[in-house]
């Protein structure tokens, strides 16, 4: 089911997969995408659990009616999501920046998940050189909208194997990129500039956490990801070969058994 809940700064539209109603699950999507990216998840896990997508703020038909959007809000409407529908605790997944969302919401929150999936993410903030990249990227996104942008944004998303290989899925990424709008896309880009660098905090996290990485990864880093690895107390990994940065998307089989091992030895 589809639906548009209020907030303080617009609508978040979600979608409450609940034929199942027990061992709710909900997925964060990454940047600059919506959540329908998530889609190949959807189908595998509704067959054993409540799952809940959403829009963020500014991204997809969620409705933004604030012009900023922070790393801290995206946690707020996320708990406010749960609280809607009645969700005390459940297993969150985060890709990329829905996997910052997801650190953040679990530093902020550990009372809420019973355990945490960080795929192709990180816990290091935007050094200098990140945060130019992406001042660079709202400067291209003023002067020509969306259609380079979303041509660069793509080569750094998917490996060049999945881009050839799979043509269609790669040309309907790049019309949801698109049609995404510049103040949604220009309010996340400083989001992620701005958000905290939480190396330092990982040790404190007793949330059960797996952490996906993926070999050809043009983002994420295989450091990045052994520092979450390393320093998060009850964390285990995977990584996932021949996969680019969107490895929900490339390896969904992959991606899918791995959170589901992940899960069993937890239910
Ligand atoms: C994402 O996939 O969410 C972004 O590429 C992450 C980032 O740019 O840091």
């Amino acid at each position: 089911m589809s639906t548009y809940l209020p907030t303080s700064n617009g609508e978040i539209h979600y979608c409450d997969y609940n034929d199942v109603v027990d061992h709710p699950m909900v997925f964060i999507h990454g940047f600059p995408l919506d959540q329908t990216s998530w889609d190949n998840q959807v189908s595998f896990f509704k067959k054993s659990n409540r799952v809940i997508t959403y829009d963020l703020m500014g991204l997809g038909h969620s409705k933004f009616s604030y012009p900023t959007v922070t790393i801290d809000s995206h946690v707020d409407d996320l708990i406010h999501l749960m609280n809607h529908l009645h969700l005390d605790k459940l297993h969150l997944v985060g890709l990329s920046m829905g996997g910052y969302i997801a650190l953040r919401a679990v530093l902020k929150h550990s009372d809420r998940f019973h355990s945490v999936v960080l795929a192709n993410t990180k816990a290091e903030g935007d050094d200098n050189k990140a945060k130019a990249n992406r001042f660079e990227q709202i400067d291209q996104l003023k002067l020509n909208g969306t259609s380079s942008f979303t041509k660069s944004i793509l080569t750094k998303l998917l490996s060049p194997n999945y881009r050839e290989k799979y043509f269609n899925e790669t040309e309907q990424l790049s019309r949801i990129i698109a049609l995404q709008s510049i103040t949604g896309l220009n309010a996340n880009l400083i989001a992620m500039a701005s958000r905290f660098d939480h190396t330092l905090d990982l040790r404190t996290i007793k949330t059960p956490t797996l952490v996906i990485s993926a070999l050809n990864d043009e983002i994420i880093s295989q450091e990045n990801s052994a520092t979450l690895k390393n320093n998060i107390v009850n964390a285990e990994s995977v990584t996932l070969e021949d996969s680019g940065h969107l490895s929900n998307l490339e390896q969904p089989v992959g991606f899918n058994a791995a959170i589901k091992s992940f899960l069993n030895r937890r239910n």
